[in-house]
């Protein structure tokens, strides 16, 4: 075994011994293992500002902020500091047992500072697939304290994306997931409001509220005595940056409070500012009972998520519940908390909300339009600074590729090859920058996006 004096990356191995450890030892997240062991990982050694740098020395822009959560950039020494500092005075303990700590409180009343009035507590976990677990119970222990405990379907959405455990993973409305797992039951998805893949013969404003009345349909079908909540992401992430038409919010929270139904934003990507406001509800106007965040709210530099729970609902539980038999071991981690507090410390100085919705967003916004004007590129969206292009055969009429022919993953590994990681999600090309790209970064985003949608165009054209 090795002995670390500095950090691992330190150890003198060359990229090759990497390579050769990580396939004889490390099984990857949502990876084909024996597809990866063909082509060997690619080694990221570090990171600074908004650029990764592989162990061959490569400098990439990173269009996807990490995996949506390194919000404020790498090397913030701020964040660095406050965790040392915190380990340094209490690196572990809990808050069972009727004990809690200064950077868990102080973090759940700065979470009350920026989010919406019906908010004032917090109950916090280590990731996001963990605060959808958490909102899944409470939401439950609720309709029982209630009286109604036969209101326990939830409503979720196609496609959608709530995170990997088994209940998570119920939640979520992604097919190939759902068939590798047990499912949770009482759990049913209706459309997702996905325009570009309808078959665009209604508005984006007529497809919005049309989606959303499936829901009410849904309701209605099941009996709205029997449904408990209907969660979704303000805009979906990992289905493919799906932005919705602006009449779908509205109606569906019209549609949740006709019929009593506790509504769950599910934060974990547009949390903390993603979409130029703190959270996807400000954005979208809707007041939700639930809001499960994660990534954002450390910046990725420490795993933290939680759940904000309304007054409404945290009253009954507090009030009727007694205990509830729920909570991790890294709920609140004293770490994790201090990290958070500097990282939101760091947005509200910088301003970092706000120029995404005024500066940066804006002005990615724009120059990311201009990429429709490629051959390839059938539609262009974004929003703050979470946008796709929907990779196509043909623009008029739209015609898709065949999806064996993997177009979106061949443009994706182009994209990385000329130093600029974004996403395929099918044949979309997905990005979500840090908030802290600058005006240089976004014209080199958009310059390297064109240079690869022209070699992913000659490639299929060869
Ligand atoms: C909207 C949404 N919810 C939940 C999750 C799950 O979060 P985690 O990977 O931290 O468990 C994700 C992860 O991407 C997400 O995008």
């Amino acid at each position: 075994m090795a002995a670390i004096e500095k950090t691992v990356n330190q150890l003198g191995r060359s990229r090759e011994d990497w390579q050769e450890l990580d396939k004889e030892h490390h099984l990857h997240p949502f990876t084909d293992h024996k597809d990866l062991h063909k082509k060997r990982s690619r080694i990221i050694s570090r990171a600074a500002g908004n650029y990764i740098f592989d162990a061959d020395g490569n400098k990439i822009l990173d269009g996807m902020s990490g995996l949506w959560c390194v919000n404020v950039g790498y090397g913030r020494e701020e964040l660095v500091e406050a965790a040392a500092a915190q380990m340094r005075e209490l690196p572990y303990y809990n808050n069972f047992f009727q004990c809690s700590h200064p950077p868990a409180i102080e973090l759940a009343s700065m979470l009350r500072d920026v989010s919406q009035p019906q908010f004032n507590r917090v109950f916090f976990a280590g990731s996001g697939s963990e605060s959808n677990d958490t909102i899944i119970r409470m939401v439950h222990r609720y309709w029982d304290l209630m009286d109604q405990p036969e209101r326990h379907t939830i409503i979720s959405r196609k496609n959608a994306y709530h995170g990997s455990t088994v209940a998570a993973a119920s939640l979520g409305g992604m097919k190939p997931m759902h068939d590798q797992t047990i499912m949770l039951p009482d759990i049913v998805h209706v459309d997702q409001p996905y325009w570009f893949g309808s078959d665009q013969s209604l508005t984006p404003d007529e497809f919005g509220l049309a989606t959303a009345k499936q829901l009410e349909q849904t309701i209605n079908d099941i009996g709205a005595d029997k449904v408990a909540a209907f969660i979704g992401e303000p805009v979906q992430g990992a289905g493919g940056v799906i932005i919705p038409p602006a009449t779908y919010w509205p109606e569906v929270q019209k549609i949740c409070d006709e019929y009593g139904v506790l509504l769950i934003s599910d934060e974990v990507i547009t949390g903390f500012g993603r979409l130029g406001e703190w959270f996807g509800a400000d954005y979208f106007g809707t007041q939700p009972d639930f809001m499960p965040f994660a990534k954002g709210v450390t910046s990725g530099y420490l795993p933290l998520g939680g759940v904000l729970v309304s007054n409404q609902v945290a009253t009954v539980l507090i009030d009727k519940g007694g205990e509830f038999y729920h909570g991790y071991t890294y709920s609140g981690h004293p770490a994790s908390c201090a990290v958070a507090i500097a990282n939101l410390t760091i947005i509200e100085r910088e301003g970092l909300v706000e120029r995404i919705r005024d500066d940066i967003g804006p002005y990615l916004q724009q120059r990311w339009q201009t990429l429709a004007e490629h051959p390839l590129v059938g539609e262009t969206r974004m929003v703050g600074l979470m946008g796709a292009l929907e990779l196509v055969k043909n623009k008029e009429p739209i015609e898709r590729f065949d999806s064996k022919q993997g177009v979106g993953s061949l443009c994706r590994d182009r994209l990385i090859d000329n130093g600029l990681v974004m996403r395929a999600v099918g044949d979309s090309i997905v990005c979500a920058p840090p908030f802290t790209l600058s005006y240089s970064e976004a014209d080199e985003l958009i310059e390297k996006s064109w240079k690869c949608l022209d070699l992913t165009y000659k490639a299929l054209n060869a």
